[in-house]
């Protein structure tokens, strides 16, 4: 299902009994945030929140505050138009696994496939809603925003972009989509990197290290030429979770945005650059990057880590346009603690591209990224084994896979483990591991924001094989078998287990 803005996914959250609406004035500067960490906790992710008069600095804003409209793997499953995430997983497998047909049925199911591909690229239109409003910062009167209501015509700081920690460094835009352009072959990037205001028309741009941005960004620094760089808000949900799913450099994310909405991106150019974003977005903020300015001091910003990542230096972006809706509503999230929103988009993402792990290891059977290891720390991988040492196997290949290479901690189980339930997980880890034989130990990149790391970038890491073992990985002793009750009588029990309760019940 495609979303023609932001504001038609809340309402149909909404009618999904999925929303919650906050009528009460509430500061954008941490209470949004702590009240949000509070929902954000609630079983199952709890609630989406909108906050319709959130306050910046005792005034109300006219643009609500949508908050933790992800956070559950059901609401995940609605930006992806589906009952389930499984289910959009199950259409981009069939799509990865689309062969010649060898005869008239086959055929048939090919053009059924290639209807799906009808959608996923993008279309150029001359306008849109993302252009209701254009406020160019070059042409800014003065006499904007008075009385207690701030007017829509807003700077970087009429918006209601949040705090959401204490020892943060200011407000940081936590949902933002930025599309950069490589110099060279003009190929086009959508990610999500966090934005910190410094002022009007002035933010910090966090693109870490080993990101797609961060690699064009280097192009146009060793070139000196300007680097032009759009920021968007809203629109279709599917943007923004396209923008941290982790594709291959040099694959646009609008394609994918374009396949989960089931209709092709419009995409409009900007005011002030060449650069083109979704008409349909919320909030453009239009800029560039200038390489011969230094970089700028850019955090603390309380991360998803559940630690404050240090001030570090990074890109200062200067902001030339402003365009949005009308009736504009600003998506946020705020990260922290563990689980929080980026959990269940994270995960959404583990399930989304499973087909494509399972065509390049097909033992594969599952992998779950706990939220107790914030994405990357910890990853669980349930193999079908067939022979000696593919755990390891499993475990160097994952690291050499696109941002999996970011994992400090894999451990591999047999295929029957559920990877989802920790406490299996760490059953069969601490039963089938003898650690001198079992851990591997080696060092690669790393996500910037580990503070464990003793440098930046770069740390060491742990695999660990806790599959059953074969004597050629030095196991020459039998394996035992696993305890568990008879199918059959388990059968019987089952039933005669209701009746025993039933008797139970009673008596008491
Ligand atoms: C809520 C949220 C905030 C994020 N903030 C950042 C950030 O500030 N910097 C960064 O490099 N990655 C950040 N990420 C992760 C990237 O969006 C993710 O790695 C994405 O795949 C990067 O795209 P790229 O491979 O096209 O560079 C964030 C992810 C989420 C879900």
């Amino acid at each position: 299902m495609a979303f023609e803005s932001y504001r038609e996914f809340v309402e149909e959250l909404e009618r999904a009994g999925e929303l919650v609406r906050i009528r009460e004035e509430v500061a954008t500067e941490l209470e949004i945030s702590a009240i949000s960490e509070r929902e954000m906790f609630e079983p199952d992710g709890g609630k989406a929140l909108l906050f319709e008069r959130p306050t910046i600095a005792g005034r109300v804003s006219p643009f609500p505050v949508a908050v933790n409209t992800m956070g559950s793997a059901r609401r995940m499953a609605m930006v992806m138009g589906k009952s389930t995430v499984e289910e959009a997983a199950a259409e981009l497998g069939s799509l990865m696994k689309a062969k010649p047909p060898m005869n008239a049925r086959e055929a048939l199911k090919l053009a059924g496939v290639a209807v799906q591909l009808r959608h996923v690229k993008p279309k150029q239109v001359a306008s849109g809603p993302c252009k209701e409003v254009v406020v160019r910062m070059d042409e800014l009167g003065t006499g904007r925003g008075s009385g207690s209501v701030l007017i829509q015509d807003p700077t970087l700081l009429d918006m209601p972009i949040l705090k959401c920690w204490p020892l943060d460094g200011g407000r940081f835009i936590t949902l933002p989509c930025v599309v950069t352009e490589d110099p060279d072959t003009r190929e086009v990037n959508l990610g999500m990197y966090r934005i910190q205001v410094l002022g009007p028309d002035l933010t910090g741009v966090h693109w870490q290290l080993q990101k797609v941005a961060a690699r064009h960004g280097r192009r146009y620094y060793e070139t000196g030429t300007r680097m032009p760089v759009a920021i968007f808000l809203g629109g279709d949900p599917a943007y923004a979770f396209s923008a941290t799913a982790p594709l291959p450099d040099g694959l646009n994310e609008f394609l994918l945005a374009g396949f989960l909405r089931k209709k092709a991106v419009p995409m409009v150019r900007c005011e002030t650059n060449h650069l083109m974003v979704p008409a349909n977005a919320d909030f453009v903020i239009e800029g560039y990057v200038d390489p011969k300015e230094p970089l700028i001091d850019e955090g603390p910003f309380g991360d998803h880590t559940g630690f404050y990542t240090p001030i570090d230096k990074y890109p200062a972006f200067h902001v030339t346009a402003i365009t949005h809706r009308r009736q504009a509503i600003y998506p946020a999230t705020v990260v922290g603690i563990p689980p929080k929103e980026d959990f269940y988009m994270g995960s959404a993402s583990v399930k989304l591209f499973m087909p494509i792990f399972q065509m390049t290891f097909p033992e594969i059977v599952d992998i779950a990224l706990p939220a107790e290891g914030v994405f990357h720390n910890l990853v669980f991988v349930s193999i079908r084994k067939t022979y000696p040492y593919q755990a390891q196997k499993i475990m160097y290949g994952l690291w050499g896979m696109g941002q999996m290479m970011f994992s400090k901690y894999i451990v591999v189980v047999d295929a029957e483990v559920d990877v989802h339930d920790t406490s299996e997980v760490l059953f069969r880890w601490m039963s089938n591991t003898d650690p001198a034989r079992d851990i591997v130990m080696t060092h690669g990149p790393a996500d910037v924001l580990d503070h464990a790391t003793p440098r930046v970038g770069h740390g060491s890491k742990m695999g660990v094989d806790a599959t059953r073992k074969l004597p050629a990985e030095g196991h020459p002793r039998p394996w035992p078998p696993i305890i568990a009750t008879d199918a059959a009588v388990m059968d019987k029990v089952d039933a005669l287990w209701q009746k025993l309760k039933k008797l139970k019940i009673e008596t008491d």
